[in-house]
């Protein structure tokens, strides 16, 4: 039996499905295979920081039944960056020394930490300050983690906005409506690309490929023309106005990302007459119970986490690469952010199909 261990996890950066199930491989790989110890951290490096440390021992009876649920029984946040954390007098200031002493008053000898680019980004930065022996878990809906083919959640969410636009042309069809469905995705177009295909989209609008409206309004008159009058535009929420500049909804301190579908909604109707509705799907993308495939990877995840700690191999991250479980260091996963490739099989899938990218 190798040395024994006292693990910890925690979920960084926005919620998705399929955390609950990454937490329950980790408990379960670590105790059945090794007899370790596992510590739920509860909301991020917040857990980390209180004092004591909030963290909860974690047994299989605790974690099996949350293998479907959604959320993250441990809390997350996306907010309060641990090197310049905005206190109640609105000043920042550096905490990252109390959550590296939170997790050594905890006993740890590994942190599992789940999150995308820019929570890996902190921890990596936390673990590299206090020796904290750190292996990464890729999670975003957004599925724009580097050096990994899949992320924990994108699945799930690629399933709900498809069942939105299977709904929706229905409703479209009968009132010859034009339905605009803007999807989350942050600055990668994934979401928008996967889905759009899977629900039989007319238009796709990513952020990586520009578009002018009066193409997208082609596209709407030769479906009239051929005796489709309705049509459907899937639209990614970081995609621009058609002169480039982004598009922001509510107060923009916190940059938050929204408002595109209707805009285009607007320009639409004023260009080609065509009858507009804007669905924007929002948090749904993340809420509900995982799918079966972001449960398998969730698995994969955990047991490979767990394996990486047990060889001692920290700094690094598991990822989806090429049909199995692969280590890759955590420095290079987030050197960059994976964006749609324009030249790409899917976009040219998509271009097979007739569907318009707005690019011409
Ligand atoms: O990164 C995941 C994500 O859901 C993005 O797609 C979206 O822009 C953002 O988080 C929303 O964040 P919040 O939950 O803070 O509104």
């Amino acid at each position: 039996m190798p040395d024994h261990k006292r693990i910890g996890i925690l979920t960084s950066g926005g919620d998705c499905a399929g955390l609950n199930a990454v937490i329950r491989a980790v408990t379960r790989c670590a105790i059945k295979s090794y007899g370790w110890e596992v510590f739920g951290i509860c909301k991020a490096t917040h857990g980390l920081m209180a004092r004591p440390p909030e963290a909860m021992k974690l047994t299989i009876s605790k974690v099996d039944p949350f293998l479907t649920m959604g959320g993250t029984f441990l809390g997350t946040t996306n907010k309060g960056d641990p090197f310049a954390f905005p206190m109640s007098d609105g000043t920042l200031v550096d905490r990252s020394a109390e959550i590296i002493e939170g997790y050594k008053k905890l006993n740890l000898d590994a942190l599992i930490g789940i999150g995308g680019d820019g929570s890996l980004a902190i921890l990596r930065k936390l673990a590299q300050q206090g020796g904290i022996n750190l292996v990464g878990i890729p999670k975003t809906i957004d599925n724009d983690v580097n050096m990994t083919e899949r992320s924990i959640g994108f699945d799930t969410a690629v399933n709900i906005a498809t069942e939105a636009i299977d709904r929706l042309h229905f409703t479209a069809a009968s009132h010859s409506r034009v339905m605009i469905v803007e999807v989350m995705g942050r600055d990668a177009g994934h979401i928008a690309l996967n889905a759009g295909i899977a629900g039989g989209a007319n238009i796709i609008l990513i952020p990586e490929i520009p578009y002018k409206l009066d193409n997208i309004c082609q596209q709407i008159k030769t479906r009239q023309t051929r005796g489709r009058d309705y049509s459907i535009a899937v639209v990614s929420e970081a995609v621009c106005n058609e002169f480039g500049e982004p598009i922001q909804e509510g107060h923009f301190v916190d940059c938050r990302l929204g408002g595109i579908g209707q805009y285009l909604s607007e320009q639409i109707t004023k260009l080609s007459g065509a009858e507009t509705r804007v669905t924007a799907l929002g948090h749904t993308q993340r809420g509900g119970t995982s799918s079966p495939l972001d449960r398998i990877l969730a698995a994969a995840f955990g047991v490979a986490a767990v394996e990486l700690i047990a060889q001692e191999k920290y700094d690094y991250m598991v990822a989806w690469r090429d049909r199995s479980v692969e280590a890759v260091p955590i420095a290079e996963a987030i050197k960059h952010y994976y964006s749609v490739d324009p030249g790409g099989t899917l976009v040219q899938t998509a271009r097979g199909l007739g569907i318009c990218f707005g690019d011409r």
